[in-house]
């Protein structure tokens, strides 16, 4: 049975949403939390799929896990890890999780990781975290499917990533934390997860610098020198993006709470230039409403703190109804204009060419049966089903529940019709995705 969504459009939505923790960030917190000995504790762990794929990959080395729902957190015992292998079962399940490689690298100087594969998005491959973990004295093999990392010991080195490898870079991290000497990543990504990865690792006894800047150093500690730690998850800018755009779809107006605005910079400088509204409430809240027709914008995505290729699509569903012609260059992945033909069927007048999407702007859009191919394709399609007349079913949403906490309950409760259905039962509306239950810890 597929879980779907129908969604009523054309209502302005209204009123305060609270953003979850990040899931790019909690992720790889997770696997840090394997560094150290001992039973460390994560608070604002958002109740998503791709968290629980990570606890069991957390267990199958050994690691013991507990979630407390009410509290929002996740502990981790790492204190005894049985096993350095991260299955395929698993690991093709959620490609984020090869982040274990450098924890394991870095704590057991051994790890078997499944090699992840490219996605619906793209190739995604992983020679950079390969060259890098071989950098620092590592021997990889790659076989059966596997990355087979091995180091007699691990010594610093400097590190050059042709590309600011999210990944590459948290990975490097890990595994450096415990090597001999400094290792320095130059043109390091600096995405605000990467900044939180750092935070956690120094928090627990880590020697890092200048994450957040192009060039990372971390100085090498002894396994003693790290201690399980208690750390709160950074809040996720990208699911704030997406509610930023839900309430300028609809020419509504609301508070977005528990954000850090400062991390949406630059697609906030786009919103506004495409018409929308947007105000400082306090540190950590934002008003964000539109009450005119949106002007087309010209957007290119670029790794932080350029526009976010995780909030492409939701521009492009802006820029269907928005007046004139926007060009959006999509420079990070091969394939990240998935949304494009189901927002065609909505009557979305979009010509792609390769990377480039070029959008004229139509008067609005028309419910339609549409398909999640992806993540944030699939949620784009959401923002799209709001602003358009008439009824929009999407299907596949296991894609969206990989990234979106209580999706349609946080939707429902700014004025949105959104109800939840299985494929054969369209009277069954599930009052929650209840992800995380006792028996997948
Ligand atoms: N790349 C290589 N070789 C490598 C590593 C990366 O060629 O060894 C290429 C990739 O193929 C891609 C580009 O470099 O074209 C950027 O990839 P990056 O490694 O930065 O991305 P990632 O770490 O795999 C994370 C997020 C993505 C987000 C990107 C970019 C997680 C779990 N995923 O992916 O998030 O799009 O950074 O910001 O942190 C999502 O949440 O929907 C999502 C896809």
């Amino acid at each position: 049975m597929t879980q779907n969504i129908r969604i009523v459009g054309g209502k302005q939505l209204k009123g305060e949403v609270s953003i979850s923790g990040a899931k790019n960030a909690v992720l790889k917190l997770m696997a840090a939390a394997l560094l150290a000995k001992g039973e460390s504790k994560i608070y604002n762990v958002p109740e998503l799929t791709d968290v629980v794929i990570m606890l069991d990959v957390i267990k199958q080395l050994g690691a013991k896990t507990s979630y407390d729902k009410e509290e929002k957190s996740i502990t981790i015992d790492a204190t005894n890890l049985t096993s350095v292998k991260a299955s395929y079962e698993l690991v093709s399940r959620m490609r984020a999780s090869f982040v274990v490689l450098g924890a394991l690298v870095g704590r057991c100087k051994e790890a078997i990781v499944a090699m992840p594969g490219g996605c619906a998005i793209g190739e995604r491959k992983v020679d950079f975290h390969i060259r890098g973990l071989e950098a620092l004295g590592t021997n990889v093999k790659i076989e059966n499917g596997y990355v087979h990392a091995k180091a007699r010991k691990l010594v610093g080195n400097d590190i050059y990533l042709d590309i600011p490898s999210v990944g590459a870079t948290e990975n490097i991290m890990l595994a450096s934390v415990l090597a001999e000497g400094a290792t320095r990543i130059q043109n390091a990504a600096q995405e605000p997860e990467i900044i939180d990865l750092a935070n956690f690792l120094n928090a627990m006894g880590a020697d890092i610098i200048g994450a957040g800047t192009s060039e990372i150093v971390i100085n090498g500690v002894k396994q003693d020198d790290l201690k399980p730690i208690e750390y709160t998850t950074i809040p996720d800018r990208i699911e704030a993006g997406t509610y930023m755009a839900a309430f300028v779809a609809t020419r509504g107006k609301g508070i977005i709470k528990n954000i850090f605005p400062n991390h949406l910079t630059f697609y906030t400088s786009k919103l506004s230039k495409m018409g929308a509204d947007i105000k400082l409430i306090d540190p950590t809240s934002i008003e964000v409403s539109c009450k005119k027709r949106l002007e087309a914008i010209n957007i290119i995505t670029q790794p932080y703190p350029g526009f976010p290729t995780d909030l492409q699509s939701m521009a492009m569903a802006l820029a269907t109804t928005a007046d004139g012609v926007s060009i959006i260059t999509e420079s990070l992945y091969e394939n990240r204009f998935m949304q494009v033909p189901e927002l065609r069927k909505m009557g979305a007048d979009i010509h792609q060419e390769r990377n480039h999407a070029l959008v004229k702007g139509v008067k609005n859009l028309t419910g339609a049966n549409l398909r999640a191919s992806d993540l944030r394709a699939g949620a784009s399609l959401i923002i799209a089903a709001l602003m358009a007349n008439g009824v929009s079913t999407i299907d596949n949403i296991y894609h969206i529940d990989r990234g979106y906490e209580l999706i349609e309950e946080k939707f429902r409760m700014i004025g949105a019709d959104v109800v939840r259905f299985e494929q054969d039962d369209t009277a069954t509306i599930s009052q929650s995705k209840g992800n995380l239950s006792e028996s997948q810890l």
